[in-house]
């Protein structure tokens, strides 16, 4: 079911986790008529209600969920209906106290709060089995079934258990990716420190050691916590399609790498019918909407660029964070918004209702603990009118300018200790570059590194890709020789899959596109900054944290180090190869100044400088059978104006068109108030 969205809802998705076993039954009849005057047609259920389905090992008790299920249905709001596979009940762990997770350090955790799960427990497949095999067999054909929702959020907090049954379940793993010991010491690089495995038991997860452990071992443990909870999903994905035909299943992921650390997300997304994401803005964090595209359009990105649909956003603050931020007048319709304009088919929160108790009850929801009469609760109703006129952006698809590759195995393989500097740090990386793009309001698709049709990017960003294959650094190569433009940044293309540095001088893997060696690595001093400076032009900029001994072998340098330990050599560097270029840049350059040598690159790929526009004016393209979308997303405290023709690489030549959210016609320039959002249906 590649293309898969909500069964039967006819608009874009509007609500949130809706959990009724928190509440008296006289509550339910409230919740879903103030549910029809918000507009919401959609609601997550029963995600952490196992204990109230199957009370007891084997006897279920679906009374009150029919009944919630049966008022819903007659409010006219669908279901996406979840296993409630991430908290399993009190009585399975006095069962089998096995199945709670152990941490690296040896200690069981304990039931009482969720998630505590071994993937690899036998006791706890069994369990899912049941509940979701239950659940299939009740409601697999309900008319109200939009899709189904699989467990919660896999890898968040925690993925990985080392207890003895997951020793040998990665054992097995083991033997499966590399046949035999001598396969695996080789890949391990067991020689070194003497850690040669001359029998399959001798293998252990990489518990805690008295210095660090074997970085391969580290590795391909993360792979194995990805992958084993990873057949817990398929195993229940293909119960749940067996017993309900046409329904399609997913799993609410947290592809941003601010949230989630654990999951291999290239691999997940191609197992779900449809990709959902769950994010959360850092309330504190200055700009914090740069962070949420980010993570918007990782979730396209995960689902190769299909439609998606955001599952969970707060309305307001959110109380896991330091402080729990309350958004200001106006931003959660922008929040909400900026994920439909990168792809989502609706906007969905955490949750319907404020809890009275538990550990989430300071958290913002759709109805607050102060009611109807509030400013969220207001907005949320406006907020879902207004994506209620946005009916026909159904399966319109975003556009991107720039491709970024990310890959979570590599940033897992960097994070590993004794780098050459503790400071290295990808996600900073991957999160400097997405916002300098976003600050030449240039749309970005991530992509895998193994991925084809780079061509069609005229501009190919590589943040921080540590780990890089041969396969990938030829890929990227024979992109710059047909005609692309390259930008990579330092730390990239170092080792192999099985985190061995490539042979031969670094980058490894990249040497031969950037047409360059680096000789040494020159981490700097804390505090202490060098300056670049461009004989041939250009800014003096400043780096910190990270330099390099560049050996030119054939690219041009074009900053240079003015200072530090590296003076005097390039630091940033543009090679002709064949009809394109690859721009390397060994020095971590601050956000403010980075800019400076994006639009360089970008310049080289010929993309449009887009200097008139305002700052924080988010600018995003959908196109779909009706035609093209312009959203403008204004993040500002000042009304900003746009010419129509040509925003976001439209297509339009007339510069017209019908602003859906207030039915009026534009044309020539568009207006949109501080801090409010307009989307244009572009005249063909
Ligand atoms: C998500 C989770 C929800 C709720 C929410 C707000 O990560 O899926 O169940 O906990 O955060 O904290």
């Amino acid at each position: 079911m590649p293309h898969a969205t909500p069964r039967g809802l006819g608009r874009l998705a509007f609500g949130g986790d809706y959990n009724p076993e928190q509440w008296p039954e006289e509550v339910w009849r409230e919740d879903v008529a103030l549910m029809r005057e918000a507009g919401v047609n959609l609601v997550s259920l029963g995600i952490f209600s196992w204990a109230r389905i199957e009370p007891r090992r084997g006897e279920f008790d679906f009374g009150w969920l029919d009944r919630v299920i049966a008022l819903l249905h007659e409010g006219g709001i669908r279901i996406d209906l979840a296993t409630p596979t991430v908290v399993p009940p009190a009585w399975f762990y006095r069962e089998h106290p096995e199945a709670l997770p152990v941490s690296r350090d040896g200690t069981r955790w304990a039931f009482g709060s969720r998630g505590a799960i071994c993937h690899s427990s036998p006791a706890y497949r069994e369990a899912i089995t049941r509940v979701t095999t239950a659940l299939g067999e009740r409601y697999g054909d309900h008319p109200a079934l939009a899709m189904w929702h699989v467990h919660n959020e896999y890898g968040v907090p925690v993925l990985e258990c080392y207890c003895d049954v997951s020793a040998a379940h990665f054992r097995r793993w083991l033997a499966d990716r590399y046949g035999d010991l001598e396969a695996l010491n080789a890949a391990w690089g067991t020689a070194f420190w003497g850690q040669v495995y001359g029998a399959w038991d001798e293998i252990q997860p990489p518990r805690l050691t008295p210095t660090v452990a074997n970085p391969a071992q580290r590795l391909d443990f993360a792979r194995f916590a990805s992958d084993s909870a990873l057949e817990n999903f398929r195993h229940e994905r293909d119960l749940l399609h067996g017993l309900s035909p046409g329904v399609p299943v997913t799993t609410n992921f947290m592809v941003s790498p601010t949230q989630c650390d654990t999951m291999d997300y290239w691999a997940w997304g191609r197992e779900v019918d449809l990709v959902t994401n769950d994010h959360y803005l850092v309330g504190e964090e200055d700009r914090n909407h740069v962070n949420l595209s980010m993570a918007a359009d990782l979730s396209r990105a995960v689902g190769e660029g299909r439609p998606w649909l955001l599952l969970e956003h707060s309305t307001s603050g959110v109380n896991w964070q330091r402080r729990g931020i309350a958004k200001r007048p106006g931003e959660m319709a922008r929040n909400s918004l900026a994920h439909v304009a990168r792809g989502s088919e609706g906007a969905m929160f955490f949750q319907w209702r404020a809890s009275r108790a538990g550990a989430e009850k300071y958290h913002s929801a759709m109805l607050p603990h102060a009611g109807t009469d509030s400013r969220v609760w207001r907005e949320v109703v406006r907020l879902g009118a207004d994506i209620g006129r946005l009916a026909e952006l159904r399966g319109s698809r975003t556009v991107a300018d720039v491709a970024v590759v990310w890959d979570w195995q590599s940033w897992w393989a960097q994070k590993l200790e004794w780098r050459p500097s503790e400071e290295l740090n990808a996600r900073e990386r991957a999160e400097a570059y997405y916002a300098a793009l976003f600050d030449r309001h240039l749309t970005v698709d991530f992509v895998a590194p193994d991925a084809g049709g780079l061509e069609r990017y005229p501009l190919v960003v590589v943040p921080a890709l540590y780990l890089a294959t041969e396969g990938a650094g030829r890929r990227l190569r024979s992109y710059v020789e047909g005609g692309g433009t390259l930008l990579v940044s330092y730390f990239s293309g170092i080792v192999d899959e099985h985190d061995a540095v490539h042979p031969g001088p670094h980058p490894g893997a990249l040497r031969e596109v950037l047409g360059l060696t680096v000789e040494e690595f020159q981490p700097l001093h804390a505090e202490r900054a060098v300056r670049l400076t461009a004989p041939g032009g250009g800014p003096e900029l400043a780096a910190d944290t990270w330099a390099e001994t560049v050996v030119l072998r054939g690219a041009e340098p074009v900053w240079e180090y003015a200072d530090g330990p590296a003076a005097g050599g390039a630091a940033v560097t543009r090679h002709a190869l064949g009809e394109g270029a690859a721009w390397y840049v060994s020095a971590r350059i601050g956000r403010a100044d980075l800019d400076a040598v994006l639009a360089r690159a970008a310049a080289d790929a010929g993309l449009p400088e887009r200097d008139e526009l305002p700052r924080d004016l988010e600018l995003v393209r959908r196109s779909g059978e009706r035609g093209d979308y312009l959203f403008a997303i204004n993040h500002n405290d000042a009304e900003a104006t746009l010419p129509l023709a040509g925003a976001a690489g439209s297509r339009s030549g007339a510069g017209s068109g019908e602003e859906l959210l207030t039915g009026e016609r534009v044309s020539g320039k568009l207006t949109v108030p501080a801090g409010g959002v307009r989307v244009v249906r572009l005249d063909g």
